[in-house]
This record gives structure tokens, C-alpha cells and sequence, in this order.
């Protein structure tokens, strides 16, 4: 019987087990719901009490399918999220989320404090609502009561592991996404925490992706159908494990992601963060290494809203064949997709979308066409931050579910200029962590062996040399629109 390795994905819709062998073939696989509450207006809450349930069931799941005797698991999940716990590692309110943006005051509070500049030189980022710090101040400010009782502040997979091992423990790649690490030395930082006013005893201690920092307790492991006592590695934040899954761990290597969230990941060896800020500079999940992390909120997302608002139940499919029979460029429609915020390029929570150029012409399929090409005008914002800062972009690589339609990677592709290869590991975040999983137990020396075990599918999206023009037209007139149209 061969050996195998699991990863724990403690995603925003959901948990997700996978079990895979030391080959990346993936022999289990399991999902398991839970709400997302909006209890206001841009307030994004989960009970992680849901979370711990949600895992336990799949885990369970994977456990019962899996062929082989799991040796070692890995930890991933939604970045940024707050869990306060207090003196008995109870859980003191439900947890507010990375998407959530209630704390813009918080975050003007916290760059007057330390400073943008040396905010930036420090984490790698500026103060956004979606991070764990202003989360934190914001409990003070308003639930003081709650705020005195804290004892402990946790990242959501960092809960589970707690749960999972009794061990409070995180990794650097997830603890980058709090605004409270020192990037360059991969630990709290003393001078954020006194500036905060916020004592390093409620942080756990820090990581690398691949470190074991605990085993499966006893009635855990017999509750789920596991061996008791088999590691527990650190792991990721979702985008640095899912990186690995995907071979983006060397300079050059980019990713580019188009789930409900659109993603343009970048490795870099050095910390070299984005002065402007308008890209997130992360610790990787790669002991010691880094990323550069463009994100557009809404791209899967954005065709969703539009499917539900114009053609509810009618298939993705079916949407994106209309919008193929529509000329590039959607006869000059454009498509802001700030439907969320946005964060690249413009670092704006109060951003909104748009459709510009409407006439009687435009039919429902130049609304959707307009969609993946806003998206897609979206992306490349990232990436052309990336290539002024000097980022090697040698391979592209597309991933996530909005990367299977062959319409929207042939826009990307030609929207960028650049050929898009795709990968068979479509297994994400927690693909990656049980890779971790499994340099972490001593299956491979480190990280860029494991990753060379992922197969790329010799799937190369050219970019459409005859849409080429119209693209960079259209792109200009994106780029105008949304400085145009912001006072109003
Ligand atoms: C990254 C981010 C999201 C979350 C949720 O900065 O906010 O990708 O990790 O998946």
C-alpha cells in the first residue's frame, strides 16, 4: 500500500479534504458547506465552530475513501480572518472574514500610527479593511467587552489546527495576511504590536509552510478515522498553498486565477514589496521565499452576479457560447467589475462596477462577453504593476474554475499578450498543503521537489494575434473609465 498525504482547505464556501499519493494523483476528495453571514452591509462573518464541523466531515470522508494509510496533513484556508478566543480557547464572537469591510476607520487609525511608508517596508502592505489588525482594533473600538476577554487571536485554518493538535500555531504565509508580521525576519513585529498597543502572548508562534507543529490528538484521530498522532504541518494562506500545488515557487513562474476572486501570484526570492502598495508582498509558503499578490474581487464572482441578475439558472455554458459569437472588444461595451471594492489596482473599498457604452445594439451576450473581458482588463492591471517593479514574467500559468473555459483563457491570453499554460493539479489550496504535508514527514528534501511531481498539461492558450489590436484599444479606454468615473 502506498503512502499518502492529505490537505485541509478551510475555504469561504466550504471545507475541502483531498488524500493524495506521493505522485499528485489525488485518491479522495471531499467538501462539506457552510453559510457566509452578512449580519450588515459589507460585514462578512462565519461561526468557527462551522468550520471545525465542516472538517471533521470531510475528513472523515477522505479518511473512509482514502486506499492507503494518510501519513501526514497539511493545513490551508481563507486568509486574514479574525478568531478571538478567550482564557478557555472559547470562541468569544463569530469571526470576521478577508472579504469583510467594516474597518475603514481602524485602518486610517493604524497607518497614523505607524506610518504608511514604514507600514509597507514592514509587512509588505498597506492598511486594508480585509486584514486581521484592523479586525482586531475594530473589536476594541466597538465590542469592549468582548475585547477584554481576549486571550488568543487565530487565523481561520489556525483555529482547526488547534483544534486538531491542542497546538496554537500558524505559518508565515498566513500570519504576512494580518498586518502584524515583520516580512524580512518572519515573526511578529514588536514595533507594529507596541504601536497597536497589542501584546505578542495572543499570537501564535510562527512557521514555515512545510514545519510540523503538532500531531493528530488521540480522540480526534479515532473521531475521524485517522491515525493518531501523524503530523500536522504548518501549511499556507489559500494563494501561497495553492501556489505550490501549482509549481509557482521559482522566479519567472506567475499564476493567474480566476475562481470567484480573480488572482495574479508572482514568486519572488526576496522580499521586494510594491512601494505604491497596490500589490500584496506575502511570505510564501516556501520556507524563507516570497510573493507578490495582485487581487481583483470580484472575477468568477462578476459573471455569477451577472448570470443571476439577467439569466438566473441558465448554465455558465451556455452564457459564455452566446458571448463567443460577439466580436472581441463586445462592440465597444466595457465592464468595470469593481461589484465588491476593489483592491488591485485601486485599493478602494468604495469602488463600483460599471457598464459603459451601452446602446440598442448591445444584446445580453455583449453583457456577458463585456464581463470576461473586464475581468481579464482587471488581471493584466496586476501583472503590469508586476512588470514595473521589474518582476520576471516568463510563464504564465492559468488556473482555477473561471481558466477551464476556453472563451475566457483565449481573452486573457490575448487581453496580456502572452500564452497562458494550464495545469492538471486543479486541486487548489489543498493540493498544495498536503504537498507541504508531505515534506514536512520527510517524503521529499523540500518544496521544489515535491512541486516537480505536478504535471503541467500541455494545454498552451496563444493569444488571438487577430483580436490583438482591438484589445489594447479597449484596454486604454478600461483604464480611463474608472478615474472618469469616480466622483460620481
Ligand atoms: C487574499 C485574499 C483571499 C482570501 C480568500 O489576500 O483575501 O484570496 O485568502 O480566499
Amino acid at each position: 500500500m502506498t503512502d499518502l498525504v492529505a490537505g485541509l482547505d478551510i475555504g469561504t464556501s466550504g471545507a475541502r479534504a483531498i488524500v493524495a499519493d506521493l505522485h499528485g494523483d489525488v485518491v479522495a476528495d471531499a467538501t462539506a458547506e457552510y453559510p457566509l453571514l452578512t449580519p450588515r452591509p459589507g460585514w462578512t462573518e462565519q461561526h468557527p465552530e462551522e468550520w471545525w464541523q465542516a472538517s471533521c466531515h470531510v475528513l472523515r470522508m477522505v479518511a473512509r475513501q482514502a486506499p492507503g494509510p494518510i501519513r501526514a496533513l497539511g493545513l490551508t484556508g481563507q486568509m486574514h480572518g479574525s478568531v478571538f478566543l478567550d482564557a478557555g480557547a472559547r470562541v468569544i464572537r463569530p469571526a470576521l472574514l478577508w472579504n469583510d469591510q467594516r474597518t475603514a476607520e481602524q485602518c486610517a487609525w493604524i497607518t497614523a500610527q505607524v506610518g504608511a511608508e514604514r507600514l509597507i517596508a514592514l509587512t509588505g502592505n498597506p492598511a486594508l479593511t480585509g486584514f486581521q489588525a484592523p479586525k482586531i482594533i475594530w473589536l476594541r473600538d466597538t465590542e469592549p467587552e468582548h475585547f477584554a476577554r481576549v486571550q488568543s487571536v487565530l487565523l481561520p485554518k489556525d483555529f482547526v489546527r488547534l483544534r486538531l493538535t491542542g497546538v496554537l500555531a500558524t505559518d508565515a504565509s498566513d500570519a504576512a495576511g494580518t498586518l502584524l508580521l515583520d516580512a524580512r525576519t518572519r515573526d511578529w513585529s514588536a514595533g507594529i504590536l507596541a504601536a497597536l498597543d497589542l501584546p505578542a502572548r495572543w499570537f501564535p508562534q510562527v512557521h514555515e509552510g512545510p514545519d510540523v507543529t503538532g500531531t493528530l490528538l488521540p480522540d480526534v484521530a479515532a473521531d475521524l478515522g485517522l491515525p493518531a498522532g501523524i503530523p500536522v504541518v504548518a501549511g499556507g494562506g489559500d494563494n501561497a498553498a495553492a501556489a505550490v500545488g501549482t509549481g509557482v515557487i521559482r522566479p519567472g513562474i506567475v499564476s493567474v486565477s480566476i475562481g470567484t476572486s480573480g488572482v495574479v501570484f508572482a514568486h519572488t526570492d526576496q522580499f521586494a514589496p510594491d512601494p505604491s502598495g497596490r500589490l500584496h508582498a506575502f511570505c510564501h509558503a516556501v520556507p524563507g521565499r516570497y510573493h507578490l499578490m495582485g487581487v481583483t474581487l470580484a472575477a468568477g464572482g462578476a459573471l455569477r452576479w451577472l448570470r443571476d441578475v439577467v439569466a438566473p439558472g441558465v448554465a455558465y455554458d451556455l452564457l459564455v457560447a452566446e458571448a463567443e459569437r460577439v466580436p472581441p472588444g463586445a462592440d465597444g461595451l466595457l465592464f468595470l467589475p469593481y461589484l465588491s471594492g476593489e483592491r488591485t489596482p485601486h485599493m478602494d473599498p468604495d469602488a463600483r462596477g460599471a457598464f459603459a457604452g451601452l446602446s440598442l445594439a448591445h444584446t445580453r451576450a455583449h453583457l456577458t462577453r463585456a464581463v470576461l473581458e473586464g475581468v481579464a482588463f482587471s488581471l493584466r492591471d496586476a501583472l503590469e504593476i508586476m512588470r514595473a517593479l521589474g518582476t520576471p514574467l516568463e510563464e504564465i500559468r492559468a488556473v482555477g474554475g473561471g481558466a477551464r473555459s476556453p472563451l475566457w483563457r483565449s481573452i486573457l491570453a490575448t487581453v496580456v499578450g502572452a500564452p497562458l499554460v494550464r495545469t492538471v493539479a486543479e486541486q487548489g489550496p489543498a493540493f498544495g498543503a498536503a504537498f507541504l504535508a508531505a515534506v514536512g514527514a520527510g517524503y521529499f528534501p523540500d518544496v521544489a521537489a515535491a512541486a516537480a511531481v505536478v504535471r503541467l498539461r500541455d494545454e498552451i492558450t496563444a493569444p488571438d494575434t487577430a483580436a490583438r489590436e482591438r484589445y489594447i484599444e479597449q484596454y486604454a479606454r478600461y483604464r480611463r473609465l474608472y478615474p472618469s468615473i469616480r466622483t460620481v
